[in-house]
């Protein structure tokens, strides 16, 4: 269990104090709020107009591996994601935090191969040579020599069928870079030496986003007396985590429901990938064909009690995401998420991912399986409407809980209410 103080309520401060609250220099809060300028975003994408924002928020009480991070970075504009995971967090962490752990960055670049006359002599002649072809990559060839990433080796396998194809896998050690350019420039490079071995045409050159020998995994417990719950003082907390189970066992058997229950674990991953400046298309698309990789779609994480009857919870997933390279240099919003997170591998942040995707995913299964999502979207909702309505400082919360305690959530009646300014 760590020993770090509590941290303070970030929501109980003011917008304006809270970068500091975490720690942040003056010189990291004026990045924060500098953002990404239309001439980086011009100098980053083509024919840009300019850029468009998200809401930066940062879920507290993490703890992983035995270490306290000061916040954690989520770039969202869902409500109640960074709230729910906030709260999960702080669940786990009564029982010491998350425990994470990664395997090595490796990722695959395929190169296709049509017109072979003899797929398995090819196939012979590319495993003969797969030593010389990675010491070309790494030590002779400029283009992929590199201090960073590693060509390990080479792969192959025939697809069957017509045209049948000989590819090639391509494995890397990505180090702290996501690794895609790296990757795809050695498949690319490759390609004609691949060629005049196999005698055959080389067709795509591509990095493979089924990453699934770059995995991460976390496991939590949830004590059970924590599940207890205002909204229903009657329910035993053993009750609630035998529904947490249930949900877990509908996501495992069922694809309609897995395919939600893994929206839910994306809603937290997501927005700590794209508040470090990762690729999150590329996230998304190894999440969602690792969680298809049996043939049938199931849910990345799963819950069960342990023998003392708390909830243990295990996630596992590709997760390609970088700490160097790419926007994660480019971006000044993502230095400081980086610095907040306090990673210094980019194995280390795909572990963080990993937890706050378990977090998420847990505080959605509590509540789905209590009082259903809407009851804290309502709320949320209902402070939205009281600042539309024109409400502000301590009136904000009072008309919001009057709003949800009538059932009426309408801007005409938080401005009626507002109107009246008399103690609720
Ligand atoms: C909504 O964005 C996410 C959930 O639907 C996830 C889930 O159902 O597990 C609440």
């Amino acid at each position: 269990m760590s020993d770090a103080p509590a941290p303070p309520r970030l929501r109980d401060l003011p917008l304006d104090d809270r970068p500091a609250a975490l720690g942040l220099s003056d010189v990291q809060i004026a990045a924060l709020r500098a953002g990404l300028s239309p001439a980086q975003a011009d100098r980053m994408i083509e024919n840009a107009i300019g850029v468009f924002g998200l809401p930066l928020g940062v879920a507290q009480h993490f703890v992983v591996n035995g270490r306290a991070i000061a916040g954690v970075p989520m770039a969202i504009e869902e409500a109640s994601v960074v709230a729910a995971c906030s709260y999960a967090a702080k669940l786990a962490r009564a029982s010491g935090g998350f425990t994470a752990g990664s395997s090595a960055p490796i990722m695959i670049g395929q190169v296709q191969l049509l017109d072979v006359p003899d797929v398995e002599a090819a196939r012979a002649r590319i495993a003969a040579e797969a030593d010389a072809l990675i010491s070309w990559l790494n030590e002779d060839n400029p283009s992929t020599r590199s201090r960073h990433v590693r060509a390990l080796h080479l792969e192959t396998r025939i697809l069957a069928g017509d045209p049948p194809m000989l590819i090639v896998y391509l494995l890397y050690d990505c180090g702290d870079a996501m690794g895609a350019n790296a990757v795809n420039t050695a498949c690319e490079a490759l390609a004609p030496r691949l060629e005049a071995l196999t005698e055959g045409r080389a067709n795509l050159r591509i990095l493979s986003n089924l990453s699934d020998r770059r995995l991460a995994w976390a496991t939590c417990t949830i004590r059970t007396d924590l599940l207890a719950t205002r909204t229903d003082a009657t329910l035993p907390p053993e009750a609630i985590a035998q529904r947490i189970v249930e949900a877990s066992l509908f996501a495992e058997r069922d694809p309609y429901r897995a395919a939600t229950h893994n929206k839910g674990i994306m809603n937290g991953i997501d927005a700590v990938v794209i508040a470090t400046g990762n690729d999150w298309r590329a996230v998304e698309a190894a999440a969602h064909a690792y969680a298809a990789r049996d043939g049938r779609y199931t849910a990345l994480a799963t819950w069960r009690t342990d023998a003392a009857g708390n909830l243990v919870g295990r996630i596992e997933l590709p997760l390609a995401v970088g700490i160097v390279g790419g926007a994660t240099r480019v971006h000044p919003a993502a230095q400081v998420a980086l610095a907040l997170l306090g990673v210094k591998t980019a194995r280390e942040l795909a572990e963080v991912i990993a937890c706050v995707g378990l977090a998420q995913n847990f505080a959605a299964l509590r509540a789905l399986a209590m009082e259903g999502i809407q009851q804290g979207h309502m709320a949320l909702h209902a402070r939205q409407v009281a600042i539309a309505a024109g409400a502000q400082g301590e009136w904000v919360e009072r008309i919001a809980a009057q709003l949800v305690a009538e059932r009426n959530i309408r801007l005409e009646r938080a401005q009626a209410l507002l109107k009246q300014q008399t103690p609720l």
